[in-house]
């Protein structure tokens, strides 16, 4: 793809769709893929859990479960399905495994990863744990199941407050995304021991782009990602994950919305909130964009790239994610 409004990701083109065509002629235009998908979910048994980061052709042609990370480690529980395929990164697709260790869990393109869960290391956690022995680790479903295996909870943007505050401790380890601990400790008074991991699509945007946004948007509603820097959170009318942020723009109905965010969000959201005029920064992720409707075709089709988890990692891995659904 090309044209007036395409972007340069890392290593392809992206291009906003929605703002090329009307939505029926996405099916037309990706009709090939999408009916093989379709086709091969029905032969395999397979459901396909899209985070809101996905194209819309992905997002809205062939998902069966769509939303935030906590929704889709929520919705991972008790699928009525033998094969899922992961259309969002890496650890979203451990995570669906941990949830589901008798079924297939594929990932269309394993070099899906995240700036976050690079960040950090198991045994980095251990060195923590020693240096302040006692104190509960959360950590952000944004990690590898071995660093998951270290931990006493994970939680995800959406029930980050929930998690640290059903601690009911004075200070928390919070790793890896040092700006949603700082955001988190904001919100609460908690002390968060954090670790300098950042999200590179959120640790972008600067509270200068946002009030330049605002003089050019006077009546703009800001939403914000609790990855942004505290800065940027500042600047905003409300801050929430990305399912957060699908229903303020829902039930809120604001005229004009500026979601400091991944791009992908508002091509989605605009298609669903025809009245509302989405303001567009865009940084994209590179990760969340190796996933393509060819890619899932061809995960389908020859069963890959299955997702593995080493059995020594899965009890604690997967009792850490528990402990978070059960808050
Ligand atoms: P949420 O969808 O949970 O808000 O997370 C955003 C994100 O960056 C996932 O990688
Ligand atoms: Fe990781 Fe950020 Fe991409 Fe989400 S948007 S997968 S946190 S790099």
């Amino acid at each position: 793809m090309g044209g007036p409004n395409a972007l340069q990701s890392r290593d392809r083109l992206y291009e906003p769709v929605s703002r090329l065509m009307a939505w029926e002629d996405w099916e037309r235009l990706y009709a090939d893929d999408i009916e093989a998908i379709l086709r091969l979910k029905q032969e395999r048994n397979a459901v396909i859990l899209a985070h809101n980061y996905q194209t819309p052709e992905i997002f809205h042609c062939v998902a069966d479960i769509r939303g935030d990370s906590l929704a889709l480690a929520r919705d991972a529980q008790n699928l009525d399905a033998d094969v899922i395929v992961m259309a969002g990164v890496h650890f979203m697709a451990e995570t669906a495994k941990l949830m589901n260790p008798d079924k297939t869990v594929l990932i269309p393109d394993e070099r899906a990863g995240c700036s976050l869960a690079e960040s950090i290391t198991a045994e980095d956690v251990r060195k923590m744990k020693e240096r302040y022995p006692g104190v509960p680790v959360v950590t952000y479903v944004n990690s590898t199941a071995d660093v998951k295996a270290e931990t006493d909870v994970c939680c995800t943007s959406g029930n980050a407050k929930r998690v640290v505050e059903s601690l009911n401790v004075p200070r928390v380890i919070m790793i890896p995304d040092e700006f949603l601990a700082q955001n988190i400790q904001n919100e609460t008074g908690i002390e968060m021991l954090t670790w300098p991991g950042h999200c590179e699509v959120h640790e972008r945007f600067t509270p200068q782009e946002i009030r330049q946004y605002r003089r050019m948007h006077p009546d703009v509603t800001v939403i914000a990602h609790p990855e942004c820097p505290p800065e940027v959170v500042a600047e905003a009318d409300y801050s929430g994950s990305t399912a957060n942020m699908i229903d303020y723009v829902a039930t809120q109905k604001p005229e004009k919305v500026l979601l400091v965010t991944e791009c992908s969000m508002s091509d989605n959201l605009a298609t669903l909130n025809p009245e509302t005029e989405f303001v567009r920064p865009c940084n994209l992720c590179p990760h969340m964009k190796r996933i393509t409707l060819a890619g899932i075709r061809r995960a389908l089709e020859n069963m890959e790239t299955p997702v593995t988890i080493p059995s020594a990692l899965e009890a604690p891995a997967r009792a850490a994610v528990e402990r978070m659904l059960a808050i």
